[in-house]
């Protein structure tokens, strides 16, 4: 099934990504920063799986921003969605086929922490992915990674420095935390949130652990974002909304787009 969708990805463009971006809910404005060359829409691809989410286009971007070439995604599909956990991350193995090495995830999370603030961006240092199911269940694709891959650092530590360098010559504030994946669509209990908090988790939201789980296998070098767009349930005495989700989202885009565009330079400066 890659093999048809890189075939038919190759029948378009030559493009050969370094990096590759996954654009979260309310943040696929970064793709106006790059000299865009190619968009795919995921319609398009045979048998590739198409995203539902309101605030999630649907494409690959390929193109530049400086010197790094860069393959983004606007859009990812969700496990609410009622994709398997092998469909959702379909996209990341396609990315990894197209030749890149480096892969950014970005979403749009619960704050769970106390010391978190709406608005905040936290560096994933780990995840939990633990409560949602395996992307790497079923028959192994030794050709992408071998069946028992290593976990120990998904998130690596190289692109976490450069991350925090890049915050600091900019002037942006980070935390750094645990994200745990649960399946949505519904915002968590209180009693689910504090079972999260339990387990050592600093922000939740429903995608990006699995994606990082098959990027690791398939050899990434992996480094996530979370936009903390609200406080986790139970921590404010308010409802939780899609809405409240996306204006903060909308409101960070502007340090989120710095932050990115000054990771992914000195990523391809080091190259
Ligand atoms: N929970 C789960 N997913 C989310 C949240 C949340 O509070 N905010 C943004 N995505």
């Amino acid at each position: 099934m890659l093999q048809k969708q890189l075939d038919y990805i190759r029948s378009l463009t030559d493009f050969v990504p370094d990096t590759a971006l996954v654009l979260g809910s309310g943040l696929g404005g970064f793709t106006d920063e790059m000299q865009i060359e190619c968009v795919i829409n995921y319609s398009d691809i045979p048998d590739f799986p198409v995203s539902t989410a309101p605030t999630h286009k649907g494409c690959f971007v390929f193109g530049k921003i400086g010197e790094a070439k860069l393959a983004v995604m606007q859009g990812r599909v969700h496990l609410y969605e009622g994709y398997t956990a092998q469909q959702a991350v379909m996209p990341i193995r396609l990315l990894r086929l197209l030749g890149a090495k480096t892969l950014i995830l970005t979403n749009a999370a619960g704050g769970i922490n106390r010391d978190f603030q709406i608005g905040d961006l936290m560096v994933i240092d780990d995840h939990i992915s633990s409560l949602v199911p395996s992307p790497l269940r079923g028959r192994n694709i030794d050709s992408l990674g071998v069946r028992f891959p290593d976990m120990s650092d998904v998130y690596s530590k190289r692109l976490r420095k450069i991350i925090t360098e890049c915050a600091l010559k900019n002037g942006i504030e980070i935390k750094n935390g645990v994200y745990i994946q649960l399946q949505g669509p519904a915002f968590e209990t209180k009693a689910e949130i504090k079972m999260c908090s339990v387990l050592g988790a600093d922000a939740v939201g429903m995608s990006t652990a699995i994606e990082a789980q098959a990027a690791k296998h398939c050899g990434f070098e992996v480094c996530g974002i979370s936009c903390i767009t609200n406080l986790a349930c139970g921590l404010l005495d308010q409802p939780i909304t899609s809405e409240e989700v996306s204006e903060t989202a909308a409101k960070t885009a502007v340090k989120f787009n710095a932050l990115l565009k000054a990771t992914i330079e000195s990523i391809a400066d080091e190259h």
